[in-house]
């Protein structure tokens, strides 16, 4: 069975690229690397010993996407790409509109003319905004996002679904993944993330390797265990497999949780992870970001009864694997 992944270079891709080719699946890369670099692809190779087919194509040049479907003979598509950035997105919203949601309509436009009717589409547990039940199900009331990167994640959601709608020979599959971090055990493949990190633990790495001076934490007056935020984080290793489980069953429309189901507050990750990796993280409590929520973790137990999938990383790992990759890669 081949498989195009969309994003193939990038953080997730990568992963779950390697997921792919370990369970013998053909894969085929498309991506214009605006937020990776070629080098992934050797890496790759390193990891399992199989070379992959890559295509420097970007998605929003329908010429390119029609091009590519005409090579190929494509059985399924696992689409990642698109920019990624919250903060980026306010100050950038029409590219962020532009660039994820022409991508993804060129994408099933070719898609359906070439009769390939099975997609999975990487959305994100923003689109279920500010909540106050958890652990969060897939079938609770969604809240508008207010950045327009979540909102992009929301519209493609919506636009797959009317998809559907018209069409019920389509297979589409939307995965909502709460916080992916950690890295390949081999230490080749992890996040890189490009300036001043947002995100936590790409944050944390960069205060571990003496990159950056200490953590701001955001916030310690939340309700929650010790008053920072709380997430569901999940090892990239398995959400790529998660991929992997949503493939062999992609029938119909269906929507699942990509979580552990724990969440962890800001203050157990730094502790986590000193303890593991053996090094100090200073902090300092600053501010609450804005747009942040208190709480976020997932209910993972649909996935597990339908599509098998089961995470088996702990915390620890997550920590270790990301201080290992940091180290071997994200020089000062
Ligand atoms: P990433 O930036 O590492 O990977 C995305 C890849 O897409 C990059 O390699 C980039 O070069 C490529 N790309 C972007 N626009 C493109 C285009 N028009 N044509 C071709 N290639 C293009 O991001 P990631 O962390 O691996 O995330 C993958 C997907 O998962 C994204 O859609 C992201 O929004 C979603 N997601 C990520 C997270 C997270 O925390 N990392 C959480 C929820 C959802
Ligand atoms: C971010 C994105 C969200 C995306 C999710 C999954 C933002 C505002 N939201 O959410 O759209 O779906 O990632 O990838 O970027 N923190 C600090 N100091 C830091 C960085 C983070 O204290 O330097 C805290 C945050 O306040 C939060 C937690 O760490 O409580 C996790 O933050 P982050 O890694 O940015 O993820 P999310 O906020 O969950």
């Amino acid at each position: 069975m081949a498989v195009l992944i969309t994003g193939g270079t990038g953080y997730i891709g990568s992963h779950t690229v390697v997921e792919m080719l370990n369970n013998d699946y053909e894969v085929i890369i498309v991506d214009n690397l605006s937020n990776s670099k070629i080098d992934v692809l050797d890496k790759i190779y390193k990891i399992t010993g199989k070379k992959v087919k890559f295509y420097q194509y970007d998605l929003c040049d329908e010429t390119l996407v029609d091009k590519l479907f005409n090579e190929n003979k494509i059985d399924a598509v696992i689409h990642f790409a698109g920019l990624k950035a919250v903060g980026e997105s306010t100050m950038k919203p029409i590219e962020y509109y532009y660039n994820n949601i022409l991508s993804t309509l060129n994408l099933i436009k070719v898609m359906k003319k070439n009769d390939v009717k099975k997609i999975i589409f990487s959305s994100s547990a923003t689109v279920y905004g500010k909540q106050d039940k958890f652990p969060i199900e897939e079938g609770f009331k969604l809240n508008e996002p207010t950045n327009p990167y979540g909102k992009t994640k929301l519209y493609i959601e919506n636009i797959l679904k009317d998809l559907y709608k018209s069409d019920s020979s389509w297979d589409i599959t939307l995965l909502r993944y709460f916080n992916p971090i950690g890295a390949h055990e081999s230490g080749l493949i992890g996040e890189v993330p490009n300036g001043i990190p947002n995100n936590l633990m790409p944050y944390i790495n960069q205060v571990a390797t003496g990159k950056r001076e200490k953590l701001f934490v955001f916030g310690n007056d939340y309700d929650t265990v010790d008053g920072t935020g709380v997430r569901d984080y999940i090892h990239v290793c398995d959400l790529a497999y998660g991929h992997l489980c949503a493939l062999k069953h992609l029938k119909g429309l269906n929507i699942y949780n990509l979580g552990t189901g724990n969440g962890y507050s800001v203050l157990e990750i730094v502790k986590a992870y000193e303890r593991v990796n053996n090094v100090k993280i200073k902090y300092e409590i600053a501010p609450r970001r804005e747009g942040d929520i208190d709480t976020c973790y997932a209910s993972p137990k649909k996935a597990e009864d339908e599509i098998g999938f089961k995470c088996t990383r702990d915390l620890d790992e997550m920590c270790r694997s990301s201080y290992n990759f940091e180290k071997k890669n994200n020089k000062l």
